[in-house]
Parts: structure tokens; C-alpha cells; sequence
């Protein structure tokens, strides 16, 4: 990674903070015509009152209270990339026995880790669309995460939504859709906090695609652009897609949030006062803190303004020894530039989250890993190469948790086509076709980060990822399977052996089983140039060819996709000798269990959580490859507006055999069952009409008080200086100026921070704020909608009824999703009540003039069905 340029960076924390530097007047204009991101300050402190967060707050106050400005900035600042044993540490505080706090990746289990589980990645667990399953996951995380002594764990992720299908991290979210992502986002970080494990709810935000999300990376592609990527982005579609996720979790308690690499209408998402100050803490209420993505700050004090908490891993940029924090954060307090309230608000955020889940100092669990290494004894400071000792105890920390994975990777399994031969009852001949049955042959952790395409795929590549304990091959899997049932099994494990396969598939009652995948994964690793976004959404290695191969010459082909989203079926989905196909998603350790259980129709399966396209084209929106501005930011300028995936097609083709009506909708899926909808009703509640939320907040509090003398921030002696170390305290201390090595030294907050950044008084609370999630009154239930499901098939099944309501009015969704359920075990013949309640917040649209949810006067309808385009059950709701 490249640091930015000093002027670069001054630049950037004057442009972001609408003020001006005088620098460079060039570079400002051409930015003055781009998409803008108003100013909101100063930074919303904690309420006291704040629901779910009383006794949180009462006892981070207590614990602040005692801190030193030099203990408080070493719990803001990380200590440095590789210096300490997680993927993030900050300081200690050992006069007061807290341990550093440990962050680590992240959303489907841990990474750089031994002795844990590799869940199914969240794609997978969204298509379960099953809360309890969400829940039970993030619990089983954040238990293994407790064990290891992790005090963070950085997921879950609903950012990116999905809006483009080919974006690299969309299988870390759960679905391209902002009320499902909501509700998983919800129950998964319920889950992690009920563990005693921080959640931390990322990225944040419009962080869609991975090109260029960091300029430095984008250099080492040969791209020469000066910042990230820029999402331009509309009030209306940040309230109403993007940012709808993150306000239930925030509603759910969620401890942390993570501020995304790209920016956000020309203004980095670690320093974008709009979103932290003004949506996020202001609007949202969001008690917890904020921390950067790894390398994503890119100012000091101007990022502390705008609302930024944590730093991470805390240096400039990896291994550089130096910070926007740390000594510089320190330097900010003494000097004024920094107000006291806000470093005590982000001391407070964090300690507040601490104790929030649940921990103590007395239960402290000390890191008991390293990410480093998989040696027992190693450096614990691996970027100085200092401190030899025992850094990993290969603590066990899975329990029981395959039970859950295998389960939830089935459930979240989705049959897209059966033509009757689902389940399979003890088949004569199964021959499995693909390299992606079979395993790795380096090993299911072959390749760092798993960044390759070799063998089974249970995984997409980058940080999101765990080192599996093990790896159940579907050929493992179903062999066995086979064995027990008396059928005989051949498996033929490469897609590049066409004769021999074709002679096996040929023989008399085979039915083949077709393997095919394509991943995805984060921008640091290219594979076959896809740079984390797939470059296509067709197949890999060969996967459609091999597809049409054994379909051609085999009546019975079922067909096994793992892939990180959807792909195009087009060319072959119709082929009647294609009698099933089932997206298996990226399951996680259990693969092959979770297939076969579904397969042999053990369980039941799930919905596909997007959309299945008939061309690449027809989704309407894709992943900017090449820069448009320049060797400045590139600007993705999101003109779809809230249009993505289903929305987009209910829009554009709203009918079937409609050009590029989609092939398989969102929210579709076969089950065992055939369910009837019938007897919709809707109820109508009284509720107080809304009042947006009025009155000032109190005044920034301040806890402790620290001295202005800069000989009290010496570096003590008798501490060794660890190489690349970030610390609290300052190297010299004959000038702030030399302290900070900064040549901008000197500014005060009047001349390079907006106005009111500084700000402590009480200051006005915004209509749509007035409790964690929103004003209060948009959980308000207007309707209660039921209905009865009957299963009038012949086998007991799981179904999923879904809620989509048209809001009304010119410009907006035919449908949105507003509510689901996923009702286990329905057996033949069996009704059962299915009811949704329909908040405010459901029916409300983003007012963009009032700054407020609004109910639009619209006439609004209510639709159930069973998919996002199978609705036999509608209502008006008056
Ligand atoms: C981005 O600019 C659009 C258009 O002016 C505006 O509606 C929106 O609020 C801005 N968002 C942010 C986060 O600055
Ligand atoms: C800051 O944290 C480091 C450990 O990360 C610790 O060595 C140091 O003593 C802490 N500083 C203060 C002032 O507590
Ligand atoms: C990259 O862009 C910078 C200006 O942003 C320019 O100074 C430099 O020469 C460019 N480098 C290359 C290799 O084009
Ligand atoms: C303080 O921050 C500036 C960038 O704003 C950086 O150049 C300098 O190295 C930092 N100082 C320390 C002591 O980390
Ligand atoms: C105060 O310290 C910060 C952080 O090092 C620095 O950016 C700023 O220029 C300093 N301002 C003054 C007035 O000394
Ligand atoms: C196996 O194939 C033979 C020849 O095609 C056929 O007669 C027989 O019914 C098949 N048996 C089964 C169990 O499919
Ligand atoms: C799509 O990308 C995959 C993976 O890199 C590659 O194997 C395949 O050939 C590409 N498809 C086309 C049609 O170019
Ligand atoms: C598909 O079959 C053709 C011959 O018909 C062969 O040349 C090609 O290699 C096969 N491809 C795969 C992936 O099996
Ligand atoms: C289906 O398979 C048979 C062989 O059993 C083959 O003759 C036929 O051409 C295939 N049909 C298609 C549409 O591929
Ligand atoms: C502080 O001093 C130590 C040596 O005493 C040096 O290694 C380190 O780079 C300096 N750090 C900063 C931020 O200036």
C-alpha cells in the first residue's frame, strides 16, 4: 500500500470538511463540480438515556472517569499493523488491568486462527432466511471468538448490499435486498453480543464494488488515481437502501460499526460528517463507536471531528510507525483542536459497547493466538520481530457448532429447479461430474486467504474467511451417502476429462451430478482477473461447457452451483435433461452434509436472497472497471436510485417472457411441499400520529480533565520503543510541531475544521432521531396482516411467506419486501397462520425537504406470496 501524500491527505480533510486549505485551488475546483457531502457538526455525543444502553453508560463513566488522556488515546488508537497478536489491538490500560482490546475478522468465523469453525458465508445464511438460524450463528461466532480472547469481531456485513451482482464482498452480506440484510444484520449481531463479543457491523457505507475502493491498491493495478472511488449517492436512496440495515442494527444494540475505504460523494466514509455525525449518530442514535477499516482514515483531527472512534490497525498506513492518532491525537486534545468532550465521547462509545455484551474486568479473557503464525511460540510483536514466546495454545473453541453449520448451510441451500427426481431415494448409479465435488489437492487451506479456485468451493477469498478445521467434499459426502444406500458411485474430479467422463455418464441408469462455481472475494487478491469483483457472471473453469456436456448425452443431470451469487443459466437452465439444479452457495466446513442432506431431502431448502438474471446486461447496474475521472477519484454515480436487483426488474420487466424478465426471482425456491395461500386478512391499528422529535440534546460531557504541559506526555523512560509501535505519548516534547512531525502543524480547529466542530453545547436533536434505530414511533405497528398456508403436497416442508407492499407513487418500487418468516416442518395437509406486522417504518418513504420519514398519502397494497413474484394474496391497506 502506498500513504498518501501529505498534501494529498490535507487536501482530502478540507475538501471532506467543506473548508479550504489555499493549497492547491486547482484540484479544488475541479472538485467543487463533483457530488458534494454537506457538513453535519459537531460529533453527537452519548445520551445517558439512551434505550438498551443505561447501565452501559453508567459503567463506561465510571471506568473514564479514572483515565488519563494518555490511557484514553491508546483505547482510540490502534498499536500498528502486526504489532499484537489480532488482525486490530489498541493500547492497554495497565494501571487499570484492561487488557488491549482485540479485534479480529470476521463475518462468517475467525480468520488467522486454528481450532475454530468456517460457518457458511453469509449468503448462504441468508438464504435460510430463517432469524432463529441468523441468531444461532452469530451466537456460535461469537462464542468461538470469546474463547480465543477476540473482544471485537468484525462482522456481520450488509455493506455492500449487493447492488452490482458481480461485487466481490456481496456473499459477505446476506442478500441483495435492504429488508432482509436488516433483519439478518439484527439477529446475527444479537447473536455475537449475547456471546459476550462485540459485534461490529460493516461496511459503512456504499462500499459496492472493490476496484478502486483504495487508491494504493489501485495503483499497484497500474490505475494512477489520487483517491478511492467516489458513491455518488442521493438522500433519498442512502435512507431507503443503503443505510436501512445499519438502522436496524443499531435499533438491535449493535456495539460497533465500521466506516468503508470508498467515499461517499467525494468524501472519504472515515470522515464523512454527513453520514457519521448527521445519519448515523445523529439521526440512527447510534451509542456505540465507529472504527475505520483497516487503512480507511486518511486525516487525524478532522476525522475525530467527524465523528470517527477508533483507528485501525492505528498506523498512517501499515507499518509506517507513525498515526493520525496516537501522539498526534494527544497533541489535538492538548492543543484545543480536539476537544476534551470528544475524545471522551469516543472512550466512552467504546468502553460503553465493552460492557454492554457483558464483559467485566474480572472476566477478561487474554488473547490466546496469534495471527501471524500457526507456531506455538513466535514473536508476539511480529512487525518488530520482538518478544519471543508462547503466542499460540491452540485453544478449541468449536463445541458442537458443525450441528449448526451443516444444518444452516442446508437450509440455506436453494433447489432452483426439480423436475420430481429431488429428493433422491436410493438412486442405482450416481456419477459425480466436476472438479468443484472434489477437494483441494494443496488442502482445504491451500491457498492464503483462499484465494484460489482449486477443488470444492466452501468459501469466497479475502478477509471474510476462516481456515476451515475441516472440509466435507460434496464427493465425500455423497459417496457416502451412496455406500449406505447400496448405490454405486464413480466420481470423476476435473472438469478437463471429457472422454472418460462421457463414457461413464452414458452407461445405463447414471444419474450425473454436475459440479460447476464461480467466486468472489476482496480486492487484495486477483484470481484469473477477477480483482475481487468477478469480471463476468458466467461459470469458471470451463463450468458451462461442462454443464452442456453432460446434459447433452445424460437425461438425468442435476446440476450443483457453488457460487458467491447469481450466474447466467440461460444458455442451459430449459435443457429438459437437466431434471434439477440447486444453488449451493458458499456453505462453509460441512459442504458436502449440507448438500447431501438436501439432495436425500433430509431437510428442507431455502430461497435464493437475489436475483438470477437471463444476460448480464439485464440487471442494469455493474461494477465500474475503469476510471472515468481521470487520475482523481473515479465517480460512481448511482443514478439507479433504489432500483437494484428485484427492484430493478419488477420495474423493467415486470411480466414473464417481458425482455430480461429474470429467469429464477428473488425470494424463489422449490421445497418439498405445495403450499395453497388463502384468507388474508389485514387489521388496521390506532396509533398516535408521529411527532418528529423536538428539543436539544444536554452538553457535551466531559469526564477527567488533563494537563496542557506537553513534558507530562514524554515517552517514559524505562519503556522499551517497540519498532513500528503506535504509542499515546511523544517522542520530543520541545514543540507540539516537533512532536508531530507534521509540516502542517500549527492550525487551529477555526482554520481547518468547519464551523461548530468544536462545539460542545447542547444542540438540537433531529426529527427522525429519539431512540437507538429512529425516532421511536417508526417501529409503531399499523397493520397486522395474516394469512393461513396450507401444505397440500405430498411431504412435509419448510416455506417461506413472504411481504412485499407497494408504497405508492410516481418513481417508486412496483414491490419492496417488508416482512417474512421462515415456518419450519409443515406436513401434508397441515394450515398454518402466518402473520406480519407492518411497522410505520415499513410504509414510509425518506422526505428529503422534512428530513423525516413520511407515509405518503399513496394508496399502498399488501402482497403475500411465497417469492417476490408469486403473490397470490393482495390487499389495499387503507
Ligand atoms: C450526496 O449528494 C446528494 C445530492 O446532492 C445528496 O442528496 C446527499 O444527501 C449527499 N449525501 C451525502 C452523504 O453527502
Ligand atoms: C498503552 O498501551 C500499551 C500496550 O498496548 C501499554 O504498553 C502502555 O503502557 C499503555 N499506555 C498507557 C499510558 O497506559
Ligand atoms: C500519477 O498521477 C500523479 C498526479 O496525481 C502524477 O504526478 C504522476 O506523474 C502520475 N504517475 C503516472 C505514472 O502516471
Ligand atoms: C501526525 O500525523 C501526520 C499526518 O497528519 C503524520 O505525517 C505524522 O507522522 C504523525 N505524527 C506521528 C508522531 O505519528
Ligand atoms: C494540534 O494538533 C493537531 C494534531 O497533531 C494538529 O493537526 C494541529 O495542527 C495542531 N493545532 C495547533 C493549533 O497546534
Ligand atoms: C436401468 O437401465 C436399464 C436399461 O436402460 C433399464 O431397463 C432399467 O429399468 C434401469 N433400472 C433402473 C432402476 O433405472
Ligand atoms: C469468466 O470468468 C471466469 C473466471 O475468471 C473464466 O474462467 C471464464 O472464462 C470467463 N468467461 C468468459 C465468457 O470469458
Ligand atoms: C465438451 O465436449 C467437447 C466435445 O464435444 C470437448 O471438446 C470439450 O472439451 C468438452 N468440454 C468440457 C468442459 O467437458
Ligand atoms: C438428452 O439426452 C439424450 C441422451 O439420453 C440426448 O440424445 C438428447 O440429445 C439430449 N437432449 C438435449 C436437449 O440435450
Ligand atoms: C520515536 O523514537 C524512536 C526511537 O527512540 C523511534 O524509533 C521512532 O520512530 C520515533 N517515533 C516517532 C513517531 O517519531
Amino acid at each position: 500500500m502506498k500513504p498518501l501524500s501529505l498534501v494529498a491527505a490535507a487536501l482530502l480533510a478540507a475538501v471532506a470538511d467543506a473548508s479550504t486549505i489555499g493549497e492547491d485551488h486547482k484540484a479544488l475546483d475541479a472538485r467543487a463540480k463533483l457530488a458534494y457531502s454537506p457538513p453535519h457538526y459537531p460529533s453527537p455525543w452519548m445520551d445517558p438515556q439512551a434505550h438498551g444502553w443505561e447501565d452501559a453508560y453508567a459503567k463506561a463513566k465510571a471506568f473514564v472517569s479514572q483515565l488519563t488522556l494518555l490511557e484514553k488515546v491508546n483505547i482510540t488508537t490502534g498499536t500498528g499493523w502486526m504489532s499484537g497478536p489480532c488482525v486490530g489491538n489498541v493500547g492497554a490500560v495497565p494501571r487499570l488491568g484492561l487488557k488491549a482490546l482485540c479485534m479480529q475478522d470476521g463475518p462468517l468465523g475467525l480468520r488467522f486462527s486454528d481450532y475454530n469453525s468456517a460457518f457458511p458465508v453469509a449468503v448462504t445464511s441468508g438464504a435460510t432466511w430463517s432469524k432463529h438460524l441468523w441468531r444461532d450463528r452469530g451466537k456460535a461466532m461469537g462464542e468461538e471468538a470469546k474463547g480465543k480472547g477476540v473482544d471485537v469481531l468484525l462482522g456481520p456485513v450488509a455493506g455492500p448490499i449487493g447492488r452490482a451482482p458481480e461485487g466481490g464482498r456481496n456473499a459477505e452480506g446476506f442478500g441483495a435486498d435492504p429488508y432482509l440484510q436488516g433483519q439478518a444484520l439484527a439477529s446475527t449481531s444479537v447473536g455475537i453480543q449475547e456471546a459476550g463479543v462485540v459485534a461490529c457491523a460493516k461496511h459503512y457505507i456504499a462500499n459496492e464494488q472493490e476496484h478502486f475502493r483504495q487508491a494504493g491498491e489501485s495503483h499497484d493495478r497500474g490505475f494512477n488515481i489520487s483517491e478511492s472511488l467516489s458513491s455518488n449517492i442521493d438522500d433519498k436512496t442512502m435512507h431507503e437502501l443503503y443505510a436501512w440495515p445499519f438502522a436496524d442494527a443499531v435499533k438491535a444494540g449493535v456495539g460497533s460499526i465500521m466506516c468503508s475505504y470508498n467515499q461517499i460523494n467525494n468524501s472519504y466514509g472515515c470522515q464523512n460528517s454527513k453520514l457519521l455525525n448527521g445519519i448515523l449518530k445523529g439521526e440512527m442514535g447510534f451509542q456505540g463507536f465507529v472504527m475505520s477499516d483497516w487503512q480507511a482514515q486518511h486525516a487525524g483531527a478532522a476525522t475525530a471531528a467527524a465523528g470517527l472512534d477508533m483507528t485501525m490497525p492505528g498506523d498512517t498506513s501499515f507499518n509506517t510507525g507513525y498515526s493520525y492518532w496516537g501522539g498526534n491525537l494527544t497533541l489535538g486534545v492538548i492543543n484545543g483542536t480536539v476537544p476534551e468532550w470528544r475524545i471522551d465521547d469516543m472512550v466512552m462509545r467504546i468502553m460503553a459497547a465493552y460492557f454492554k455484551v457483558g464483559r467485566t474486568l474480572e472476566n477478561q479473557v487474554p488473547t490466546n493466538f496469534n495471527s501471524w503464525t500457526r507456531d506455538s511460540y513466535g514473536w508476539e510483536d511480529q512487525a518488530a520481530q520482538e518478544n519471543w514466546g508462547l503466542i499460540n495454545q491452540q485453544v478449541d473453541v468449536r463445541a458442537n457448532h458443525a450441528n449448526h453449520i451443516r444444518e444452516s448451510a442446508a437450509k440455506g441451500t436453494v433447489i432452483l429447479k426439480n423436475s420430481g427426481v429431488l429428493p433422491l431415494t436410493k438412486p442405482k448409479f450416481v456419477a459425480v461430474v466436476g472438479e468443484d465435488a472434489g477437494p483441494n489437492p494443496k488442502g482445504p487451506n491451500g491457498c492464503p486467504n483462499r484465494g484460489c479456485d482449486d477443488g470444492t468451493m466452501a468459501m469466497i477469498w479475502g478477509s471474510g474467511t476462516s481456515e476451515f478445521p475441516y472440509l466435507i467434499t460434496p464427493d465425500n459426502a455423497l459417496q457416502a451417502q451412496a455406500i449406505k444406500d447400496g448405490t454405486r458411485y464413480e466420481s470423476v474430479l476435473t472438469n478437463y476429462a471429457w472422454a472418460e467422463t462421457k463414457a461413464l455418464i452414458t452407461q445405463p441408469n447414471v444419474t450425473a451430478i454436475v459440479f460447476a462455481n464461480a467466486g468472489g472475494g476482496e480486492g487484495f487478491i486477483d484470481l484469473d482477473g477477477n480483482a475481487g469483483d468477478r469480471k463476468n457472471l458466467t461459470l469458471w473453469k470451463n463450468g458451462d461447457d461442462l454443464i452442456k456436456n453432460v446434459s447433452s448425452v445424460n437425461p438425468y443431470t442435476i446440476v450443483v452451483l457453488h457460487t458467491a451469487g447469481p450466474v447466467l443459466v440461460t444458455d442451459w437452465y430449459n435443457n429438459p435433461n437437466i431434471t434439477a439444479i440447486v444453488w449451493a452457495g458458499m456453505p462453509g466446513q460441512e459442504s458436502g452434509n449440507s448438500l447431501t442432506d438436501i439432495l436425500y431431502g433430509k431437510t428442507s431448502p431455502g430461497r435464493s436472497p437475489f436475483t438470477w438474471g437471463p444476460t448480464r446486461e439485464s440487471y442494469g447496474t455493474d461494477v465500474m472497471y475503469k476510471p472515468n475521472n481521470g487520475d482523481d477519484a473515479p465517480q460512481d454515480d448511482f443514478t439507479e436510485g433504489v432500483f437494484i436487483d428485484h427492484r430493478h426488474f419488477d420495474k423493467v420487466a415486470p411480466k414473464k417472457g417481458d425482455k430480461g424478465a429474470p429467469i429464477y426471482e428473488f425470494g424463489f425456491g422449490l421445497s418439498w411441499g405445495e403450499f395453497k395461500y388463502s384468507q388474508l386478512s389485514v387489521q388496521k391499528h390506532n396509533v398516535r400520529p408521529y411527532q418528529p422529535t423536538t428539543g436539544k440534546t444536554i452538553k457535551a460531557p466531559e469526564f477527567g480533565n488533563f494537563s496542557t504541559d506537553l513534558k507530562d506526555y514524554a515517552f517514559p523512560k524505562g519503556i522499551r520503543y517497540i519498532y513500528q509501535w503506535i504509542y499515546p505519548w511523544l517522542n520530543t516534547t520541545t514543540s507540539g510541531k516537533a512532536a508531530s512531525g507534521d509540516p502542517y502543524y500549527g492550525k487551529t480547529a477555526k482554520e481547518f475544521l468547519p464551523p461548530g466542530a468544536i462545539d460542545g453545547s447542547p444542540q438540537p436533536r433531529q426529527g427522525a432521531s429519539g431512540a437507538p434505530g429512529g425516532n421511536r414511533q417508526l417501529w409503531d405497528v399499523l397493520y397486522t396482516v395474516n394469512c393461513i398456508i396450507t401444505n397440500t403436497g405430498s411431504r412435509t416442508s419448510d416455506e417461506v411467506p413472504q411481504v412485499y407492499v407497494s408504497l405508492g407513487g410516481k418513481g417508486e418500487p412496483v414491490r419492496v419486501l417488508r416482512g417474512f418468516e421462515r415456518i419450519e416442518r409443515i406436513a401434508p395437509g397441515q394450515s398454518v397462520q402466518f402473520r406480519a406486522e407492518l411497522t410505520r417504518r415499513d410504509l414510509s418513504n425518506w422526505d428529503v425537504d422534512s428530513q423525516n420519514w413520511v407515509v405518503t398519502k399513496e394508496p399502498k397494497t399488501v402482497f403475500v406470496g411465497s417469492s417476490s413474484r408469486n403473490l397470490p394474496l393482495k390487499a389495499r391497506l387503507d
